[in-house]
């Protein structure tokens, strides 16, 4: 096999099962560029459908995380504030189960980083694990065509797959907003969610299962099952 081939797959088996080939840094570099500006905004949304171990989603938070520091790398309640921000506003969705903790760990890896060298002593363990939580809730291991959440073979359960939509709304209150994938993509596009029979449309904009609000340090306080 091509050496640079050999470096974006793991077997044959899982390209041939899953699709499974792993964008290489120069590509994932240039397609970000085609979208330099939303990369650099530390809270818009990015949801990668079949985000395997994170080539995007990785490239993406460096970019923001990059913006963070420029903009606030002097006053470190700030850079944390919104180094978080950043965080939250990346999801992936993948059916390997071990794509999905790499994933997981290495934008967390990425994050904290970041975090250490800005922060330093004014470091905290409690936002260490916000910042864990929010990638463990954005992070999902589902398939991204039924929208339903997968067990460890890859096989859907009866769980939908979920999203929280999280936002700062006053000082350092953030509020969480859990969403179906389902019914997201039906705000995006009613009709094709009606044709697709995702669900019927929602009735009103912003119909959401469950809301917390909460400082931004303890959003992990509103723990529940997650894989
Ligand atoms: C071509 S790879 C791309 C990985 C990554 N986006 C990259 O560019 O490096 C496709 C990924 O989609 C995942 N996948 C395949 N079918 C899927 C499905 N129905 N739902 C979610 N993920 C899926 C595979 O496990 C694999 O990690």
């Amino acid at each position: 096999m091509d050496k640079d081939l050999k470096k974006q797959t793991k077997s044959k088996d899982r390209v041939r099962k899953h699709g499974e080939v792993f964008t290489a840094e120069r590509e994932v570099k240039a397609m970000c560029d085609l979208v330099k500006d939303e990369t650099e905004r530390i809270d818009s949304r990015f949801l990668e459908p079949a985000c395997g171990d994170g080539n995007f989603l990785a490239e993406i938070l460096s970019r923001k995380l990059a913006v963070v520091r420029k903009k606030y790398g002097r006053s470190h309640p700030d850079y944390e504030k919104n180094a978080v921000l950043a965080a939250s506003s990346i999801y992936g969705v993948d059916i390997l189960q071990d794509n999905v903790l790499a994933c997981r760990e290495r934008m967390f890896s990425i994050w904290d980083r970041e975090y250490t060298a800005v922060c330093r002593k004014d470091c905290s363990e409690q936002t260490r694990e916000a910042v864990r939580f929010i990638f463990s809730r954005n992070i999902v291991c589902g398939n991204a065509l039924t929208l339903m959440c997968v067990d460890e073979q890859g096989a859907d359960t009866k769980e939908p797959i979920v999203f929280s939509e999280w936002a700062f709304i006053t000082g350092c209150q953030m509020q969480r907003c859990d969403y179906t994938f389902a019914e997201l993509l039906a705000e995006e596009d009613p009709k094709a969610a009606k044709q697709q029979n995702f669900l019927e449309p929602p009735a009103e904009e912003g119909h959401f299962l469950k809301r917390y609000v909460s400082h931004y340090k303890r959003v992990q306080e509103h723990d529940e099952d997650r894989n």
